[in-house]
């Protein structure tokens, strides 16, 4: 071994094996000691991030011998397309990608954002009213950062995805619930909401109950926003996702949205790129200018190749998304169909990969999601949304059809 080998492979296991010893940690000034590690505040109010709980008593189940099927969490089983793969080989090649991104997002990339609203007939100006995101759940993070100051109301749906609140309590604001019940068709009665809040979220196509919102909804949102001084916040991370021929409206779309708020945009679910990171904001420029300028403070934007797979995937052909939805029909329906022949009420969805499902015997969704993990499966218990969740299950449509029917015949067998 050459010295410098040796050297090295002295240092690897001193330090890559963290065998620092006493002795040797005085000699480098440090102490054994450890210190008193406080959490702050904010984050000792956050519960637990559901899914990740929820991987680690599937973990144990599977570590017992059982075989899971997992309905539990929303991350698409198919590939990304093959042309946005390309894309991205293309642009890792391309030495001008390797260095910092500007946090808002390269300037074609939200042009291709606005090509895409432009077909649905919705003016974007790319230079001040779009900008980049690392996956739209990174945008809802910081979105309060740039408006919510300390004990700020801001306005979320009750069942809903959790980030909305803890993005909230992360900002020193107080999450004020809007309930989402089935007799309002899951979608808040706006006349019951406060009117001192600042930022209100809202999402439709809906995750967790798949609930779909028309134009009168947003119409509705919007004059409560311009009354009140609220900024609105549309989550349309599954805006694609949608069957039967029902197209689902742009929050955008409505007249006046545009003055009151933004629509964040998600290439996750729509081209089961979730791993890629890749999403983006529209709207109002005040409020793209707020998030933006949270954004380059805290992050240093998404990887360019990865943008340039983003503009492929919008501007290329959607031919692939078509088949990703008849795909996620086939699975619905074998799943609404068998549910119902073993005697549930279950509505089909209109959208979303996802059936939300009132628990059939009673019992509370915890428990009964925990009965059917221990006859393996893996479904969400509405209460991890909210306590409006309370009396749910939520089942994704994320495993084949033959799976699906497999985890009918389970459940026939549980209840
Ligand atoms: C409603 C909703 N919004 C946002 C996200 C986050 O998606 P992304 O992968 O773009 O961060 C999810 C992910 O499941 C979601 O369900």
């Amino acid at each position: 071994m050459s010295n410098r080998k040796s050297l090295h492979f002295a240092m690897f296991h001193v330090f890559g094996s963290c065998a620092v010893t006493p002795h040797f940690a005085a000699y480098l000034g440090g102490s054994m000691a450890n210190a008193t590690i406080k959490y702050s505040k904010r984050l000792d109010v956050l519960p637990p991030y559901l899914f990740a709980q929820i991987d680690t008593l599937k973990a144990e189940k599977e570590a017992q011998g059982i075989n899971v099927i997992d309905l539990g969490v929303g991350d698409p089983d198919q590939p990304t397309p093959p042309h946005i793969i390309d894309s991205l080989v293309r642009a890792a090649h391309n030495d001008a990608n390797y260095r910092y991104p500007s946090s808002e997002g390269m300037l074609s990339f939200r042009e291709a954002v606005s090509e895409w609203y432009a077909k649905k007939g919705i003016a974007i100006d790319p230079a001040r009213e779009a900008s980049a995101l690392i996956g739209s759940k990174e945008g809802i993070a910081h979105l309060p950062l740039a408006f919510i100051n300390r004990g700020d109301k801001v306005l979320v749906p009750d069942p809903a995805y959790p980030v909305y609140r803890i993005a909230t309590i992360l900002a020193d604001g107080k999450p004020i619930s809007m309930p989402l019940t089935a007799d309002h068709g899951f979608l808040p009665d706006i006349d019951k909401a406060v009117n001192d809040a600042k930022l209100l979220f809202i999402n439709y196509p809906n995750n967790p109950t798949a609930a779909v919102a028309d134009s009168d909804f947003f119409k509705a949102i919007v004059d409560y926003a311009s009354d009140n001084d609220i900024i609105v916040c549309h989550d349309a991370a599954y805006l694609e996702l949608t069957y039967d021929g029902y197209v689902a409206p742009s929050f955008l779309s409505t007249p006046g949205a545009m003055n009151v708020g933004i629509e964040i945009g998600s290439l996750s679910k729509t081209y089961n790129m979730t791993g890629w990171r890749i999403g983006f904001a529209v709207g109002n420029a005040d409020v793209i200018a707020g998030l933006r300028k949270v954004k380059s403070n805290l992050d240093s934007g998404a990887f360019q190749a990865v943008q340039e797979a983003g503009i492929a995937a919008m501007t290329g052909p959607q031919d692939t998304v078509e088949a990703l939805k008849k795909l996620y029909l086939g699975r619905r329906d074998a799943l609404v169909d068998g549910l119902r022949n073993i005697g549930w009420s279950v509505d089909k969805p209109k959208a979303t990969f996802y059936v939300w499902v009132p628990v059939p015997d009673g019992s509370s969704s915890l428990e009964f999601s925990m009965r059917l993990l221990n006859a393996g499966i893996v479904v969400t218990p509405g209460i991890g949304f909210g306590d409006h969740g309370e009396g749910y299950i939520r089942f994704a449509l994320t495993v084949p059809v033959s799976t699906i029917e497999e985890a009918v015949k389970r459940l026939q067998e549980v209840i």
